[in-house]
């Protein structure tokens, strides 16, 4: 009889109840799976008193998660508690340090400890797993340490925050603004109270920050990642991306470029007939762009209890069967360092909304400013003046003026719409997205 695997569970929330239930609903299967029996020998939670729906008999409580992790009755500690701070990060590091293996959803602490927490699970000879950190259900991180090993990668890129892409969505099939979008969102649990993290593109920076490491072999670094949110993404935007053959959707996109490796999180213009782009609602999805491949797109929920237990459970199982590969794929040794690449240098298609005035010369000064800078426009549409445009015209109001450049840079475009608000001939500011090709 081979020994079980004893797992020591630290937090039995939306995530760790799912894990206790879903090992206990699958302890047949992944002990043929994995060769031996993996059971759940200890947990704790803030509150013991609380109603969880879970049968914890013969499981032991523990009073801390410091206690957990130094308890020599279990093999292997799983974190569910969440933070990049106390008491998670303490105890990952007391259980790696007395050689458990750990298993972790915790995105943030991976974001910003994950280098050094790997260093020491490389040190003990012990295995460091988050999966679920990225994706939830999704098997991004297998995917690119594992099933990716022969393959160099160019680019990886996703939709890797559900409630900004189900926000997106609702406004581009219902013509709401972000605004009403948001609130619905509140209502219907897709979105926390404090919704900043994720709709200010925080949320995806951290997990893109993990997949760039596991991509290109760098130094995990959340702070290398430019991040903008979706907050100035109108209706108006996403019918224009519509008529124009594109989607609009907040990406994480990690890159090799001239200037380095790009780390980037902003409401990106992309191809309508692209995988990614007909992933809907709160769904998550990556793209792996690889050589010698077509980009390949995993697409699944990427949050919920029972998706993200899923993977924690797999991460458990790989350490049942003795599996240990370097956390970021490669020896912390050899995991370069990152810093951040300037976005003046980054180069791609642009897609620009002005309110043009309605001024004799506007175009001319528009298209002269663009030229100045070698930029080329590929389509251009003006938008009607409302409902009675003759009544409009020869006032004054403003016309709507949509853009979609070729290939140019970051700060070319920039010095350029500088130079249209300096001559007056806009009103407001011009709304500027980056288009990603597939
Ligand atoms: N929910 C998702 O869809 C999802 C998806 C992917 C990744 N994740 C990640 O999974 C982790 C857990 O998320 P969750 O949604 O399950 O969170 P949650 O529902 O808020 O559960 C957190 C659990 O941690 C316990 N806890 C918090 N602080 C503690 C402390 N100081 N000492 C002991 N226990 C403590 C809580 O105890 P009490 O129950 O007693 O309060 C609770 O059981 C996070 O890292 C999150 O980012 C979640």
């Amino acid at each position: 009889m081979v020994a079980p695997l004893r797992v020591g569970i630290a937090g039995l929330g939306t995530v760790g109840a799912d894990v206790v239930r879903l090992i206990a609903r699958q302890e047949r299967q992944l002990a043929l799976r994995c060769g031996r029996p993996i059971r759940v020998v200890a947990v704790t939670a803030r509150s013991r008193a609380k109603k969880r729906g879970l049968d914890l008999n013969g499981i032991r409580w523990l009073p801390t998660p410091l206690a957990l992790a130094r308890d020599p009755g279990i093999d292997c500690f799983v974190e569910l508690m969440g933070g990049a701070g106390e008491p998670a990060l303490s105890a990952v590091e007391a259980a790696l340090r007395s050689g458990k293996s750990v298993v972790t959803a915790n995105k943030a602490l991976i974001a910003k400890h994950g280098t050094k927490l790997a260093m020491l699970a490389e040190k003990q000879g012990v295995a460091l797993d988050f999966e679920a950190a990225v994706g939830a259900a999704i098997p991004v991180i297998k995917t690119l340490r594992e099933g990716f090993s022969g393959n160099t990668f160019q680019r990886v890129y996703g939709i890797l925050n559900g409630t900004c892409n189900y926000i997106l969505t609702r406004m581009e099939q219902e013509g709401l603004s972000f605004a009403d979008c948001l609130k619905d969102a509140q209502r219907l649990g897709y979105a926390e109270a404090n919704p900043a993290f994720d709709i200010e593109g925080h949320d995806t920076a951290q997990k893109l920050a993990i997949l760039a490491s596991l991509a290109f072999g760098t130094k995990v670094n959340q702070g290398a990642v430019h991040v903008e949110g979706i907050a100035s993404i109108t209706p108006e935007d996403l019918k224009a991306a519509e008529d124009l053959g594109y989607r609009v959707k907040l990406l994480g996109v990690a890159v090799r470029s001239e200037s380095g490796i790009e780390q980037r999180v902003h409401p990106t213009m992309v191809p309508r007939a692209s995988s990614i782009a007909q992933v809907m609602g709160v769904t998550n999805a990556v793209t792996i762009d690889g050589d010698g491949l077509p980009p390949i797109t995993l697409v699944g929920p990427g949050a919920g209890g029972h998706a993200t237990a899923s993977a924690i459970v797999a991460d458990i199982a790989d350490i049942a069967r003795g599996v240990r590969v370097p956390p970021f794929g490669v020896p912390v040794a050899r995991l370069r360092s990152i810093t951040k690449a300037p976005m003046k240098h980054h180069g791609g298609g642009y897609y620009i909304r002005l309110l043009a005035r309605d001024l004799p010369g506007t175009a001319a000064t528009i298209a002269k400013r663009l030229a100045e800078q070698d930029i080329s426009i590929e389509s251009i549409v003006q938008r009607h003046l409302g409902p009675n445009p003759e009544s409009a015209r020869g006032k004054n109001v403003p016309v709507p003026v949509i853009l979609i450049t070729y290939a140019t840079t970051e700060d070319a475009v920039r010095r350029a719409l500088a130079a249209v608000q300096k001559d007056r001939v806009i009103s407001g500011r011009p709304q500027v997205i980056r288009i990603e090709k597939n």
